[in-house]
């Protein structure tokens, strides 16, 4: 969601600022600011609405000087993106200025009483109130800690928060409670703040990951963290292990598109010293509890939301067909308000690419409070979910900057195949059966190297419909949720309307939509339900559908039933959508550039989604 970053060392801060505000920007793009304590002792704070490139230009022409200061950038949760909403927000008198992540629940409360004392407010966000408490409680001989702390003993919700003041300058004062935050310990002393390691990579790859209820006080002279119950803390320093190239587009016109032709290596990544060729199996470090409690399951629900929700469907069919266990998908949204049937016998699987969206974190604490085993495939290391889960895996497919994920979702998948395949090993599955499986993997980055030599010939396709107003994707058994996920790829980037649909459900509904305008994507690679799907396909070529089919080789059958065909190799059909949804995301990712969309950054979306 937005994004917070703050320095305080011995060098000009607005420039750094900046360019950390830049590292964050896919978090959110509505606007954006920063505030520094001048070189005159005085909180200087410049924000623009839109994109950060108008707050560069400001910062550029006005370049206020200091060494010790905050930036934000916004995704509207409370009020329109306009520069009043926009962070970081200032005090009455202007000597404190502050950013905010999260949500403060109780900001309607508070902001009558303040109103009521005579606090002016000049914006609609809930924000603003933690800014005027904190003025309003900062006593006489406190520090910006002490201001901070008693403002947020006041305040119910979630929160990630930056604050400096001209009042006790050269210091940052954060917390941290819901809201992803982190120390960049850097060079002599100087020291960083960032929603994510993103922000502060440039600087230093020694992170403080800080913990709900954490607060800490940072200086040009180092940081001390504190926890709001226990005192004075010492949180561990970890290395980033991926540097800055990794956030940057490295010669590709998007990241989105980087991030597609970066999966023949992620995927190598997820499985590399995981796979056991000679037992069929394989080896999961991430999976500490025992094989014992493991066979103690009974059943899995596995929750997330977006894309992961797709991969986490995917994990359904994998793990019933493969370890024939029961396995539910639950939309992390719905899980929680539903009184989920859930015992110490269920083991929930929370998947996601950022490990904070708020969802799947409330998710997996209800899932923990009802005695549930709770298992993460994350992809950002030390990330909320990474750390509150009793075990997982993970997915180190590097940073995945492209609001629509991409790499992640192959590598969750990858990763949701590791777990079927550790777990059906230790219940059913035959151990020829393990080592084809096994064998599969392997061969899958090579693959998908193949696929993305069709990208020319994609962008072709595109180019014949970028003008469709609608698409229909369909696909049966383990392709259904590729079908899902090419329609949400279009229509996230491309503002096209797409629906993802089981393939022989579209009779009951989406059939009356088809005419010869109307592109239908045909998930029909040679799997077990091959044939049911070339009828659906002579259903929509009945009724004059365009039809575009994501097939293998040796498909005579379709011609002249098929306008166009997109060529995938063979692997073991719970695998394939991994080889599958690959043309999809170059479909989506080429009809948005052709329609002129920024891809990157689409309009209203954010990457990851903090508030619920
Ligand atoms: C947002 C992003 C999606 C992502 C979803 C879940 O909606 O735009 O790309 O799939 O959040 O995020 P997660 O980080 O939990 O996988």
């Amino acid at each position: 969601m937005c994004g917070i970053v703050g320095y305080v060392g011995s060098k000009e801060a607005a420039p750094i600022l900046v360019q950390g505000l830049r590292r964050l920007e896919y978090r959110g793009y509505d606007s954006a600011g920063i505030a520094v304590v001048g070189n005159d002792g005085d909180v200087h704070s410049l924000r623009r609405a839109g994109k950060l490139d108008r707050l560069a230009e400001a910062v550029e022409a006005v370049g206020p000087g200091g060494t010790c200061g905050i930036g934000h950038t916004r995704w509207a949760t409370h009020g329109p993106p306009t520069v009043e909403n926009a962070h970081p927000h200032l005090s009455n008198d202007g000597s404190i200025a502050l950013v905010h992540n999260g949500i403060i629940e109780n900001a309607g409360s508070l902001r009558t009483k303040l109103e009521q004392e005579g606090v002016t407010f000049r914006s609609d966000t809930d924000t603003e109130v933690v800014v005027h408490l904190i003025d309003r409680l900062w006593e006489e001989g406190d520090t910006l800690e002490d201001a901070v702390a008693a403002a947020l003993d006041r305040v119910i919700g979630a929160y990630g928060i930056a604050v400096i003041s001209s009042r006790d300058p050269g210091k940052i004062v954060v917390a941290r409670n819901g809201s992803p935050l982190l120390l960049g310990v850097g060079k002599n002393g100087e020291v960083l703040v960032g929603s994510d390691a993103a922000a502060v990579i440039a600087h230093t790859r020694n992170v403080v990951y800080l913990d709900d209820g954490d607060y800490a006080v940072l200086t040009a002279e180092g940081y001390r963290t504190y926890h709001i119950h226990q005192g004075q803390v010492q949180r561990k320093v970890h290395e980033v292990t991926w540097d800055l190239e990794a956030i940057e587009r490295s010669g590709f016109d998007h990241f989105m598109k980087k991030e597609i032709f970066e999966q023949p290596r992620s995927l190598e990544d997820v499985t590399r010293g995981r796979l056991l060729e000679e037992e069929g199996s394989a080896r999961l470090g991430g999976i500490t509890i025992s094989d014992r409690e493991l066979l103690e399951v009974d059943r899995i629900i596995i929750t997330a939301c977006g894309t992961s929700w797709h991969s986490a469907l995917i994990g359904e069919y994998l793990l019933e067909e493969l370890a024939r266990i029961p396995t539910k998908v639950e939309y992390a949204s719905e899980f929680r308000y539903k009184n989920p049937v859930v015992d110490e016998r269920t083991l929930v699987i929370c998947v996601s690419q950022s490990g904070e969206t708020a969802d799947t974190l409330a998710a997996l604490r209800e899932a923990k409070q009802r005695g549930a085993r709770v298992m993460g495939i994350v992809n950002v290391v030390g990330s909320s979910i990474a750390r509150e889960t009793d075990f997982g895996v993970y997915l180190h497919a590097g940073p995945e900057i492209g609001v629509a994920s991409t790499k992640a979702f192959t590598s969750q998948v990858a990763a949701l195949a590791l777990f079927t395949l550790y777990l059906a090993r230790r219940r059913n599955l035959s151990i020829l059966e393990g080592r084809r499986l096994v064998k599969a993997l392997q061969e899958l980055p090579g693959q998908v190297a193949e696929i993305l030599l069709q990208d020319e010939a994609i962008e072709e396709l595109a180019r014949r419909y970028v003008d469709s107003p609608n698409f229909l994707y369909l696909g049966r058994g383990f392709q259904f949720p590729v079908a899902l996920e090419g329609a949400l790829k279009l229509k996230e980037v491309s503002y096209i309307h797409a629906e993802g649909y089981p393939a022989a459900e579209m009779k009951h509904g989406p059939i009356a939509l088809i005419d010869e305008k109307m592109p239908v994507v045909f998930l029909a690679p040679k799997d077990p339900v091959y044939h049911k799907v070339l009828s659906n396909i002579e259903e929509v070529k009945a009724r004059s559908g365009r039809v575009i089919a994501v097939v293998n080789d040796g498909t005579e059958e379709l011609e002249g039933k098929v306008d166009h065909f997109i060529r995938v190799p063979e692997t073991h059909p719970a695998l394939l959508p991994i080889l599958t949804v690959v043309p999809l995301q170059l479909l989506a990712y080429h009809v948005a550039v052709l329609r002129g969309c920024d891809v990157d950054q689409p309009r209203n979306l954010a990457k990851s989604v903090t508030v619920e």
